[in-house]
């Protein structure tokens, strides 16, 4: 627990029925002439992007598309849509999309200008100001990228992956409408529904977890593991559907309002390294670094379990060992793999694994328990 902290919000999220029509007052009241639709080609074809077209159009603004924003890019390829986005004329930029988009979208609303470029912006995340406004549609549910002032992008070179994070990249508006996530395939439900429940465990065993924080991890993390499971097996559940995509966004508030840990640090070369999707990363090292973090955040993991499960369990080992079961159990039953192995991922090079893991002391300094290299081979070595 940190004794100083804040809480940093985007200016208006719209939520409940046909959240997507409000854009359009929001727009209006913006003065908004041009905007630039940020998304992608799959997203584009199912239809996915149209009714926030409408409501574009509606405020009287005009719109360009930009759909080829590839999924977990590099900064040279955000680099390519932000110069894309130069001299269009647009004063706000609309992410549609999951977190690949929106990052490229936060990106290019800081980076639109010839001051500095994304790859500047790696070394010297403090100089980024924002240039145009940004709005967030977020068809995951899902990394919560719409709330935070992250963007995290690939940098091929050193097979890594590296978050740029100024507050100028928190959105200023946020459109959560259920009907984006209505037909998410299942298993990107599933990995990116881990990423969120990893986001609000991570944020509440965090040494810079806070009441703030607190408040929206807890409520992220209850939400996720009541509803994961129906939201990723039932069609129709659209309960579950929309409960997931207000948990991702508490989930993305309190990563802004607190931190990540090991999870997400040790995450980032598999990510860099072998392109393992964000969330599956995550699901493959959530149960090595709960286990290996258990000592030090077992009165936190019995919070949760009283907070989520309220289940038999009695004495505070009882809990916090039952959540992390719980944990693995929804793992399992979404059919994430469980190891590299079974992503077609062999040889792997731990020692490298472990080095570049170490160097996500972003993340790593907010783990309650310190992670040497052994540490960090150790735990590499559970995932092969
Ligand atoms: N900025 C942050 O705070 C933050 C937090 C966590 C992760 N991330 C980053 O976000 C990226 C991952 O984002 P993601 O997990 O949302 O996945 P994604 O944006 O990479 O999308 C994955 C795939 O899902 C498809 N998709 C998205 N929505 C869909 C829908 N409704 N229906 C059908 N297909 C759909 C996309 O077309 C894409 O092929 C990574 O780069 C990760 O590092 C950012
Ligand atoms: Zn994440």
């Amino acid at each position: 627990m940190i004794s100083t902290y804040s809480l940093r919000l985007p200016k208006v999220v719209f939520g409940g029925e046909n959240p997507t029509e409000q854009l359009s007052n929001a727009l209006r009241a913006e003065g908004v002439t041009k905007a630039v639709v940020f998304t992608d080609p799959s997203l584009r074809q199912l239809g996915i992007v149209d009714p926030t077209l409408s409501a574009i159009s509606a405020a009287g603004a005009s719109v360009e598309i930009v759909d080829d924003i590839p999924a977990e890019p590099s900064y040279t390829q955000v680099q390519s849509v932000v110069d894309k986005v130069k001299g269009m004329g647009a004063d706000v930029i609309v992410a549609v999309g999951g977190g690949s988009v929106m990052d490229s979208a936060k990106l290019a609303s800081v980076a639109a200008t010839d001051a500095y470029t994304v790859h500047d912006l790696l070394s010297n995340p403090g100089q980024a100001t924002k240039r145009l406004k940004c709005v967030a549609v977020p068809t995951t549910a899902g990394t919560g990228a719409e709330a935070t002032p992250n963007a995290i992008v690939a940098v091929p070179e050193d097979e890594v992956k590296i978050g740029i994070v100024n507050d100028a990249m928190i959105p200023d508006y946020v459109v959560l409408d259920v009907r984006t996530v209505k037909n998410l395939p299942r298993k990107i439900a599933a990995a990116t529904g881990i990423d969120a429940m990893c986001h609000g465990i991570e944020c509440f065993t965090s040494t810079k977890a806070n009441p703030f924080s607190d408040t929206f991890a807890l409520e992220a993390f209850d939400l996720i593991v009541n509803n994961i499971e129906r939201a990723c097996d039932d069609a129709d559940a659209l309960d579950a559907k929309r409960a997931m995509q207000v948990a991702a966004f508490y989930a993305g508030i309190a990563i802004t309002a607190s931190g990540t840990t090991a999870v997400h640090a040790l995450s980032y070369p598999l990510g860099g390294k072998y392109h393992v999707p964000h969330g599956v990363s995550n699901a493959i090292l959530l149960s090595p670094v709960m286990h290996f973090n258990e000592p030090a955040i077992r009165e936190r993991l019995a919070l949760a379990y009283d907070r989520a499960i309220a289940g038999e369990a009695v004495t505070v080992g009882e809990k916090s060992a039952a959540l992390i079961e719980l944990m693995d159990s929804i793992v399992e039953h979404l059919d994430i793999p469980k190891s590299l192995a079974e992503l077609g991922v062999t040889d792997v090079p731990i020692d490298w694994l472990a080095e570049a893991g170490l160097k996500q002391q972003r993340l790593l300094v907010n783990n309650m328990r310190e992670v040497t290299l052994e540490d960090a081979k150790a735990i590499y070595e559970q995932i092969i």
